[in-house]
């Protein structure tokens, strides 16, 4: 018999099909992939529900009050349905608002994704550092508060994009933007003030690392990339603990949830098999915009 202390839930062996934990990886569409690619290394036996909440996309350009009321309603549906033991919101223009929400809803474990500002100045040699999100995580009071206490010392540039996390579902679902559009969304970023420029790029947004590849390529001088994905997955293991000894990687199917129930292209499908998700089941759940 196995206890789960957060979730106060005992497992018996006798009536649970296996004693590992269900996480839930939420997001508006496919950045989170770029989480759940870190917890599924962390925890490989770990049962997984990705939920993409593509009805609601792109989530950067919601207005918070209705924002907040999608994601809590979303939830309760997930929730309801799969049971998880812990979600991770992988999604940080929901995480800068919905997470008090959500914990004074629910009483598993949320782990949110929020920008990396304390890494990004940390890292900073010149002090000149970027925070590149969403319109919606850039305007949050939550973003300003961990300026203010992370990173006052530096120079920092906010910059949300309203464009970019489409331009990465894009690239994934294999339909590539061109440079140009991708630079015009980028350019920003980099500050040279005369006295110093841009060393760190924080990437506050999930989808943005889908991109990096492209990113490095494009950028018009080096400088490092935040993306939060590996602290997140450490988080998780901190609040469930490491793998559960004797269970295997792939013993339950992963289960991927799109909102919006539409079809995958191969080429989703190919890039999501990619991604640690070799057996996708899309689960409509159609909600319409609040
Ligand atoms: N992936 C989401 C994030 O981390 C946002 C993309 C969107 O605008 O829906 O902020």
């Amino acid at each position: 018999m196995h206890v789960d202390l957060l979730a106060g839930r005992v497992y018996n062996p006798a009536t649970m099909p296996t004693p590992v934990p269900t996480i839930l990886v939420f997001d508006s569409g496919l950045g989170g992939l770029t989480v759940f690619a870190e917890v599924l290394k962390a925890r490989p036996d770990a049962r997984y529900v990705y939920a993409a909440d593509d009805a609601g996309f792109p989530y950067g350009r919601w207005g918070e009050e209705e924002l907040a009321a999608r994601v809590v309603h979303v939830m309760e549906r997930l929730i309801a349905v799969h049971r998880p033991d812990l979600v991770v919101v992988a999604c940080n223009t929901a995480s800068t608002l919905v997470l008090p929400h959500l914990r004074a809803r629910f009483s598993i474990p949320f782990v949110g994704t929020v920008p990396a500002i304390k890494p990004a100045a940390q890292a900073s040699r010149s002090g000149r550092v970027t925070v590149l999100g969403t319109p919606g995580t850039v305007a949050r009071d939550y973003t300003r508060d961990l300026i203010e206490t992370y990173a006052a010392g530096c120079d920092v540039t906010l910059v949300g994009s309203r464009l970019l996390a489409g331009f990465a579902e894009a690239e994934l679902s294999g339909t590539p933007v061109s440079d140009a559009e991708i630079l015009a969304e980028l350019s920003p970023c980099f500050v040279d003030d005369g006295n110093g420029r841009t060393d760190v790029v924080a990437l506050a947004c999930t989808h943005y690392p889908l991109l990096l590849p492209r990113f490095k390529a494009l950028a018009p001088w080096p400088v490092t990339w935040i993306d939060p994905a590996p602290a997140i997955a450490r988080r998780v293991v901190q609040l469930i603990g490491t793998p559960v000894p004797g269970h295997e990687a792939g013993d339950d199917e992963a289960v991927v949830v799109f909102t919006e129930g539409r079809d995958l292209n191969p080429s989703l499908r190919a890039a999501l098999r990619d991604k640690g998700l070799p057996i996708a089941v899309v689960e409509p759940l159609p909600l319409t915009r609040a």
